[in-house]
């Protein structure tokens, strides 16, 4: 059913009171709320209303046996979640929290299989980010959020790409302005030994080891059995996207200009010299060298070239070492077909 969609920009340093009261209203009625975390922008419903919870799908096309990640003002928040808190987690939220670390927890009887998938486990993180934090202490509930884009389109950085995909389907959408990071959380399972990263993100590899020892990343068959999201085309332009290897900005020119020539609309993204002058049916755009910042970039710029009607993306890959690790995984699902 259309919705109407009140857009309502704040600070994010000293989030509107009487805004985040009214957008708490609406998730204790049952509406949905897009909110900023410093990933990337979430759509909250209450998390433990399934009702509330099954509408998310609706509004983004999810699939249904996808699970989905609860949010929390802080580690106090678990008791409605979970009853099985292992050190480790307890030793990772105080170091990482608030901030981009999901963690897998066992779920209690009174978590929605909706949020859940009908599976065993909850993914639980505590965002960095005052609005986000405001409202969940607002509705004095964990809030279930996915990232706030239509499934299978890159996720939103802005509260302009929320509502090109969402508008008329959510309640309410508050606008914190750009996000801090660009990519979802890190996604860790402790469940297993050692525990395993789900999903690559801003919390790395080499941040977790000093606290659980051996991290693993997962091998492709198990990882499509234990995150669900994973099996779906994801992060994606309409585009058709080749991913080339780093530093190899001459190939990526010959592809760019062969594509170009064949009558195609296409975009090459390169971080280094590069070696093309753009034309009408080539832009070229260069990326930040810096990986903070290609982070912070890539999603919104994979939507403006959607916008200009491009048919072929050519990305120049980046170094896969801390945060590349996480930048290089979502431009490989990009680039999947
Ligand atoms: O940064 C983020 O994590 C953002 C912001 C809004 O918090 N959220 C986000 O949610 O990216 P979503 O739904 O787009 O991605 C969640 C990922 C999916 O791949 C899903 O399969 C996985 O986490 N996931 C959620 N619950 C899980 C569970 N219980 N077990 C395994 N994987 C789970
Ligand atoms: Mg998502």
């Amino acid at each position: 059913m259309p919705r109407k969609t009140l857009l309502v920009a704040m600070d994010p340093a000293t989030p509107d009171r009487q805004a985040i009261r009214r957008a708490a209203e609406s998730l204790r009625r049952g509406g949905l709320v897009a909110f900023p975390t410093e990933t990337v922008y979430g759509l909250g419903a209450d998390a433990l209303n399934p009702e509330a919870v099954r509408t998310i799908f609706v509004a983004k096309g999810r699939p249904l046996d996808n699970p989905i990640i609860v949010h929390v003002a802080g580690p106090q928040d678990l008791a409605v979640l979970t009853a099985d808190v292992p050190p480790e987690a307890t030793l990772l939220m105080k170091r990482f929290w608030p901030g981009p670390l999901t963690l897998i927890f066992k779920r209690s009887a009174g978590v929605p299989d909706a949020v859940t998938g009908g599976g065993d486990t909850v993914a639980v993180r505590m965002p960095r980010n005052a609005i986000a934090l405001a409202l969940v202490r607002a509705l004095g509930r964990p809030i279930a959020a996915p990232s706030a884009n239509l499934s299978g389109r890159p996720s939103p950085t802005t509260a302009g790409h929320v509502l090109a995909d969402l508008g008329g389907r959510i309640d309410i959408i508050l606008d914190g302005g750009p996000v801090e990071v660009g990519l979802e959380s890190t996604v860790l399972d402790l469940s297993q030994h050692p525990p395993v990263i789900l999903r690559p993100g801003a919390v790395t590899a080499a941040d977790l080891k000093p606290f659980i020892g051996r991290v693993a990343a997962a091998a492709e068959p198990a990882l499509r059995r234990r995150s669900p999201g994973t099996r779906y085309r994801h992060y994606s332009p309409r585009a058709r996207v080749t991913l080339v290897a780093g530093g190899d900005q001459e190939a990526a020119a010959r592809l760019a200009t062969s594509h170009a020539g064949k009558g195609r609309k296409v975009a090459l993204l390169t971080h280094g010299p590069c070696p093309l002058q753009g034309s009408a049916d080539l832009i070229v755009r260069a990326m930040p060298r810096d990986l903070k910042a290609y982070a912070r970039r890539m999603f919104a710029v994979m939507r403006e070239l959607d916008e200009l009607g491009v048919d072929e993306m050519i990305i120049e890959g980046v170094a896969e070492r801390g945060l590349g690790v996480a930048v290089m995984d979502r431009l490989r699902r990009a680039a999947s077909r």
